[in-house]
Protein backbone atom coordinates (compact mmCIF):
# COMPACT_ATOMS: atom_id res chain seq x y z
CA UNK A 1 0.00 0.00 0.00
CA UNK A 2 1.76 3.60 -1.04
CA UNK A 3 1.98 6.31 1.38
CA UNK A 4 0.16 9.23 0.41
CA UNK A 5 0.21 11.89 2.68
CA UNK A 6 3.47 13.65 2.95
CA UNK A 7 3.12 14.30 6.56
CA UNK A 8 3.69 12.31 8.84
CA UNK A 9 2.93 11.59 12.84
CA UNK A 10 3.91 9.36 15.59
CA UNK A 11 1.95 8.54 18.40
CA UNK A 12 3.58 7.16 21.66
CA UNK A 13 1.91 5.45 24.01
CA UNK A 14 -0.73 2.91 22.40
CA UNK A 15 -3.47 3.10 26.02
CA UNK A 16 -6.69 4.54 24.81
CA UNK A 17 -5.58 8.44 24.74
CA UNK A 18 -2.57 7.29 21.99
CA UNK A 19 -4.69 5.09 19.93
CA UNK A 20 -7.65 7.55 19.98
CA UNK A 21 -5.50 10.18 18.53
CA UNK A 22 -3.80 8.16 16.03
CA UNK A 23 -7.41 6.86 15.11
CA UNK A 24 -8.42 10.78 14.25
CA UNK A 25 -5.15 11.73 12.49
CA UNK A 26 -6.08 8.78 10.21
CA UNK A 27 -9.58 9.29 10.28
CA UNK A 28 -9.24 13.35 9.20
CA UNK A 29 -6.84 12.03 6.46
CA UNK A 30 -4.21 14.57 8.38
CA UNK A 31 -0.92 12.68 8.15
CA UNK A 32 0.52 8.64 7.82
CA UNK A 33 0.70 7.52 11.49
CA UNK A 34 3.04 5.35 13.34
CA UNK A 35 1.75 4.06 16.72
CA UNK A 36 4.04 3.43 18.84
CA UNK A 37 4.52 1.40 22.31
CA UNK A 38 6.59 -0.57 24.60
CA UNK A 39 4.15 -3.71 25.18
CA UNK A 40 4.67 -5.99 22.12
CA UNK A 41 1.73 -6.54 20.00
CA UNK A 42 -0.35 -4.08 20.89
CA UNK A 43 0.12 -0.89 18.71
CA UNK A 44 0.46 -3.78 16.23
CA UNK A 45 -2.95 -4.53 16.41
CA UNK A 46 -4.36 -1.42 16.83
CA UNK A 47 -2.78 -0.05 13.76
CA UNK A 48 -3.74 -2.80 11.74
CA UNK A 49 -7.41 -2.44 12.75
CA UNK A 50 -7.30 1.17 12.23
CA UNK A 51 -6.06 0.38 8.78
CA UNK A 52 -8.98 -2.05 7.89
CA UNK A 53 -11.33 1.18 8.55
CA UNK A 54 -10.00 2.70 6.09
CA UNK A 55 -11.85 0.88 2.90
CA UNK A 56 -14.77 1.79 4.92
CA UNK A 57 -14.36 4.85 6.01
CA UNK A 58 -12.85 5.96 2.88
CA UNK A 59 -9.25 7.04 4.09
CA UNK A 60 -5.96 6.10 2.41
CA UNK A 61 -3.74 6.93 5.82
CA UNK A 62 -0.81 5.09 6.49
CA UNK A 63 -1.39 3.26 10.00
CA UNK A 64 1.42 1.11 11.35
CA UNK A 65 2.36 -0.32 14.98
CA UNK A 66 6.07 -0.32 15.80
CA UNK A 67 7.83 -1.35 19.38
CA UNK A 68 11.01 0.37 18.11
CA UNK A 69 11.73 4.42 17.92
CA UNK A 70 13.38 3.64 14.50
CA UNK A 71 10.42 4.18 13.01
CA UNK A 72 9.30 7.46 14.31
CA UNK A 73 12.07 8.58 11.73
CA UNK A 74 10.78 12.05 9.95
CA UNK A 75 7.86 12.74 11.57
CA UNK A 76 6.53 15.79 11.34
CA UNK A 77 4.80 15.48 15.02
CA UNK A 78 5.53 13.03 18.00
CA UNK A 79 2.71 12.92 19.95
CA UNK A 80 3.46 11.56 23.58
CA UNK A 81 0.99 9.85 25.45
CA UNK A 82 3.21 7.36 27.04
CA UNK A 83 2.99 7.42 30.79
CA UNK A 84 1.04 5.78 33.90
CA UNK A 85 -2.20 6.18 35.27
CA UNK A 86 -2.44 6.43 39.04
CA UNK A 87 -3.49 3.00 40.48
CA UNK A 88 -4.61 2.52 44.00
CA UNK A 89 -1.96 3.18 46.69
CA UNK A 90 -0.15 5.65 44.50
CA UNK A 91 0.24 8.83 45.52
CA UNK A 92 0.48 11.66 42.90
CA UNK A 93 4.28 11.91 44.05
CA UNK A 94 4.57 8.53 42.97
CA UNK A 95 3.08 9.18 39.57
CA UNK A 96 5.32 12.30 39.05
CA UNK A 97 8.70 10.91 39.72
CA UNK A 98 8.09 7.46 37.01
CA UNK A 99 5.98 9.95 34.74
CA UNK A 100 9.27 11.95 34.74
CA UNK A 101 11.48 9.01 34.20
CA UNK A 102 8.98 7.79 30.94
CA UNK A 103 9.03 11.19 29.44
CA UNK A 104 12.15 11.96 29.95
CA UNK A 105 13.60 8.98 28.57
CA UNK A 106 10.61 9.46 25.33
CA UNK A 107 11.95 12.52 24.72
CA UNK A 108 15.69 11.55 24.25
CA UNK A 109 14.51 8.71 22.02
CA UNK A 110 12.82 11.97 20.17
CA UNK A 111 15.91 13.49 20.25
CA UNK A 112 17.72 10.93 18.54
CA UNK A 113 15.89 9.19 15.99
CA UNK A 114 13.07 12.33 14.84
CA UNK A 115 15.38 15.30 15.77
CA UNK A 116 13.21 17.65 12.91
CA UNK A 117 9.96 17.08 14.58
CA UNK A 118 7.60 18.84 16.90
CA UNK A 119 6.82 17.33 20.15
CA UNK A 120 3.44 17.63 21.45
CA UNK A 121 3.22 15.95 25.06
CA UNK A 122 -0.62 14.34 26.43
CA UNK A 123 0.96 12.67 29.62
CA UNK A 124 0.08 14.43 32.99
CA UNK A 125 0.47 16.15 34.98
CA UNK A 126 0.78 18.09 31.77
CA UNK A 127 2.65 20.90 32.37
CA UNK A 128 5.49 19.30 34.33
CA UNK A 129 6.06 16.53 31.58
CA UNK A 130 5.97 19.57 29.21
CA UNK A 131 8.45 21.01 30.77
CA UNK A 132 10.67 17.97 31.45
CA UNK A 133 10.06 16.79 27.50
CA UNK A 134 11.49 20.29 26.49
CA UNK A 135 14.49 19.48 29.26
CA UNK A 136 15.31 16.81 27.46
CA UNK A 137 15.04 16.99 24.01
CA UNK A 138 16.78 19.88 23.77
CA UNK A 139 14.62 21.12 21.11
CA UNK A 140 13.89 25.25 20.65
CA UNK A 141 10.50 26.00 23.28
CA UNK A 142 8.35 26.53 20.23
CA UNK A 143 8.27 22.85 19.48
CA UNK A 144 7.58 21.44 22.61
CA UNK A 145 4.17 21.70 23.49
CA UNK A 146 1.24 20.83 26.30
CA UNK A 147 -1.97 19.83 25.16
CA UNK A 148 -4.71 20.64 27.64
CA UNK A 149 -6.28 23.79 27.68
CA UNK A 150 -8.02 23.03 24.73
CA UNK A 151 -9.55 19.46 26.36
CA UNK A 152 -10.36 21.55 29.64
CA UNK A 153 -12.18 24.87 27.82
CA UNK A 154 -13.92 22.45 25.78
CA UNK A 155 -15.34 20.74 28.83
CA UNK A 156 -16.53 24.39 29.74
CA UNK A 157 -17.65 25.24 26.45
CA UNK A 158 -19.81 21.81 26.49
CA UNK A 159 -20.97 22.79 30.36
CA UNK A 160 -22.24 26.09 29.09
CA UNK A 161 -23.95 24.91 25.80
CA UNK A 162 -25.62 22.04 28.14
CA UNK A 163 -26.88 24.89 31.00
CA UNK A 164 -28.25 27.79 27.86
CA UNK A 165 -29.25 25.18 25.16
CA UNK A 166 -27.09 25.84 22.75
CA UNK A 167 -25.15 24.38 20.20
CA UNK A 168 -22.04 23.23 21.07
CA UNK A 169 -20.18 25.03 18.35
CA UNK A 170 -21.92 28.30 19.21
CA UNK A 171 -19.39 28.27 22.09
CA UNK A 172 -16.14 29.99 22.70
CA UNK A 173 -14.78 29.37 26.33
CA UNK A 174 -11.16 29.67 27.62
CA UNK A 175 -8.98 27.84 30.19
CA UNK A 176 -5.14 29.05 31.14
CA UNK A 177 -3.02 28.27 33.86
CA UNK A 178 -2.28 24.31 34.81
CA UNK A 179 -3.98 21.19 33.49
CA UNK A 180 -5.02 20.28 37.01
CA UNK A 181 -6.84 21.59 40.97
CA UNK A 182 -5.92 25.26 40.24
CA UNK A 183 -6.74 25.48 36.29
CA UNK A 184 -7.90 28.68 35.16
CA UNK A 185 -11.28 29.07 33.50
CA UNK A 186 -11.79 32.51 32.29
CA UNK A 187 -15.74 33.73 31.99
CA UNK A 188 -14.31 37.23 31.34
CA UNK A 189 -13.16 35.81 27.77
CA UNK A 190 -16.03 33.21 27.33
CA UNK A 191 -18.76 33.63 24.60
CA UNK A 192 -21.48 32.55 23.25
CA UNK A 193 -21.90 33.33 19.30
CA UNK A 194 -20.29 36.46 20.30
CA UNK A 195 -21.68 37.19 23.86
CA UNK A 196 -19.55 37.58 27.01
CA UNK A 197 -21.08 34.74 29.13
CA UNK A 198 -20.93 37.20 32.06
CA UNK A 199 -24.29 38.85 30.42
CA UNK A 200 -25.99 35.29 29.72
CA UNK A 201 -25.75 33.53 33.07
CA UNK A 202 -25.86 34.51 36.71
CA UNK A 203 -22.45 34.93 38.96
CA UNK A 204 -23.37 31.62 40.69
CA UNK A 205 -24.14 29.68 37.52
CA UNK A 206 -20.96 30.92 35.97
CA UNK A 207 -18.91 30.07 39.72
CA UNK A 208 -20.90 26.25 39.46
CA UNK A 209 -19.46 26.08 35.34
CA UNK A 210 -16.29 27.13 36.41
CA UNK A 211 -16.01 24.40 39.16
CA UNK A 212 -17.69 21.52 37.06
CA UNK A 213 -15.11 22.22 34.22
CA UNK A 214 -12.12 22.35 37.13
CA UNK A 215 -13.20 18.46 37.82
CA UNK A 216 -13.93 17.80 34.87
CA UNK A 217 -11.25 14.87 34.41
CA UNK A 218 -12.24 13.69 37.92
CA UNK A 219 -16.15 13.62 36.77
CA UNK A 220 -15.11 10.97 33.75
CA UNK A 221 -13.36 9.13 36.15
CA UNK A 222 -15.80 8.63 38.60
CA UNK A 223 -18.16 7.41 35.51
CA UNK A 224 -15.93 5.47 34.26
CA UNK A 225 -14.55 3.74 37.31
CA UNK A 226 -11.32 2.34 35.77
CA UNK A 227 -9.04 4.59 33.69
CA UNK A 228 -9.77 8.32 32.71
CA UNK A 229 -11.41 10.27 29.15
CA UNK A 230 -9.67 10.09 26.17
CA UNK A 231 -12.31 11.22 23.16
CA UNK A 232 -11.96 14.45 24.09
CA UNK A 233 -8.34 14.31 24.82
CA UNK A 234 -7.68 12.77 21.87
CA UNK A 235 -9.91 15.19 20.12
CA UNK A 236 -7.65 18.11 21.62
CA UNK A 237 -4.58 16.50 20.13
CA UNK A 238 -5.19 16.10 17.12
CA UNK A 239 -7.13 19.65 16.60
CA UNK A 240 -3.59 21.08 17.83
CA UNK A 241 -1.70 18.67 15.43
CA UNK A 242 -4.24 19.95 12.62
CA UNK A 243 -3.52 23.33 13.35
CA UNK A 244 0.60 23.04 13.16
CA UNK A 245 0.39 20.59 10.30
CA UNK A 246 -1.22 23.11 8.02
CA UNK A 247 0.21 25.86 9.50
CA UNK A 248 -2.99 27.12 10.54
CA UNK A 249 -1.13 30.03 13.07
CA UNK A 250 -4.43 29.26 15.30
CA UNK A 251 -4.88 30.37 18.40
CA UNK A 252 -5.40 28.04 20.89
CA UNK A 253 -4.49 27.88 24.59
CA UNK A 254 -1.31 25.39 24.99
CA UNK A 255 0.89 24.52 27.39
CA UNK A 256 4.13 26.46 26.19
CA UNK A 257 6.92 27.80 28.15
CA UNK A 258 6.67 31.44 29.25
CA UNK A 259 9.37 34.01 29.04
CA UNK A 260 8.07 37.04 30.80
CA UNK A 261 4.73 36.90 29.13
CA UNK A 262 1.78 37.40 31.91
CA UNK A 263 5.23 37.87 33.89
CA UNK A 264 5.61 34.52 34.12
CA UNK A 265 9.23 32.93 33.35
CA UNK A 266 10.77 29.38 33.10
CA UNK A 267 7.53 26.75 32.95
CA UNK A 268 5.31 25.43 31.13
CA UNK A 269 1.26 26.77 31.50
CA UNK A 270 -1.57 27.31 29.74
CA UNK A 271 -1.84 30.62 27.70
CA UNK A 272 -3.08 31.36 24.44
CA UNK A 273 -0.63 30.73 21.80
CA UNK A 274 -0.84 30.46 17.87
CA UNK A 275 -0.04 26.97 16.91
CA UNK A 276 1.44 26.47 12.84
CA UNK A 277 4.42 24.71 11.31
CA UNK A 278 6.95 25.81 13.77
CA UNK A 279 5.33 24.70 16.64
CA UNK A 280 4.05 27.35 19.58
CA UNK A 281 4.94 30.36 17.42
CA UNK A 282 3.70 33.00 19.33
CA UNK A 283 1.84 33.63 22.92
CA UNK A 284 -0.42 35.65 22.65
CA UNK A 285 -1.52 38.15 25.97
CA UNK A 286 -5.23 38.79 26.76
CA UNK A 287 -6.54 40.93 28.80
CA UNK A 288 -7.54 39.24 32.26
CA UNK A 289 -9.70 40.32 35.28
CA UNK A 290 -7.18 41.10 38.25
CA UNK A 291 -9.01 37.50 40.08
CA UNK A 292 -7.50 36.05 36.68
CA UNK A 293 -4.35 37.28 36.97
CA UNK A 294 -4.13 36.30 40.40
CA UNK A 295 -5.31 32.78 39.92
CA UNK A 296 -3.22 32.42 37.23
CA UNK A 297 -0.09 32.63 39.70
CA UNK A 298 -1.04 30.69 41.88
CA UNK A 299 -1.33 27.82 38.99
CA UNK A 300 2.27 28.82 38.17
CA UNK A 301 3.23 28.22 41.77
CA UNK A 302 1.93 24.90 41.94
CA UNK A 303 3.83 23.70 38.91
CA UNK A 304 6.64 24.85 40.04
CA UNK A 305 6.56 23.11 43.08
CA UNK A 306 6.23 19.87 40.91
CA UNK A 307 9.06 21.24 38.40
CA UNK A 308 11.24 21.40 41.12
CA UNK A 309 10.41 17.87 42.32
CA UNK A 310 11.46 16.52 39.18
CA UNK A 311 14.61 18.33 37.98
CA UNK A 312 17.83 17.67 39.91
C1 LIG B 1 -8.42 14.51 32.07
C2 LIG B 1 -7.15 13.83 32.46
C3 LIG B 1 -6.90 12.62 31.69
O1 LIG B 1 -8.49 15.72 32.25
O2 LIG B 1 -6.08 14.71 32.38
O3 LIG B 1 -9.35 13.83 31.62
Amino acid sequence: MPSVMTPKVSVIGAGNVGAEAARGLAARQLADVVLLDIVEGVPQGKALDMLQAGPIVGYDSLVTGSNDYKDIAGSDIVIVTAGLARKPGMSRDDLLKKNAQIISSVAQNIKQHAPNSIILTVTNPLDTMTYLAWKASGFVPEKVVGMAPLLDLARMAAFIAIELNVPLTSVSAMVLGTHGDLMVPVPSQTKVSGKPITELLPQAKIDAIVERTKNGGAEIVAHLKTGSAYYAPAAAAVRMAEAILKDKKELIPSSVLAQGQYGLNDLYIGLPAKLGKGGAEQIVEIELTKAEEAALKRSAEAIKANNQKCVK
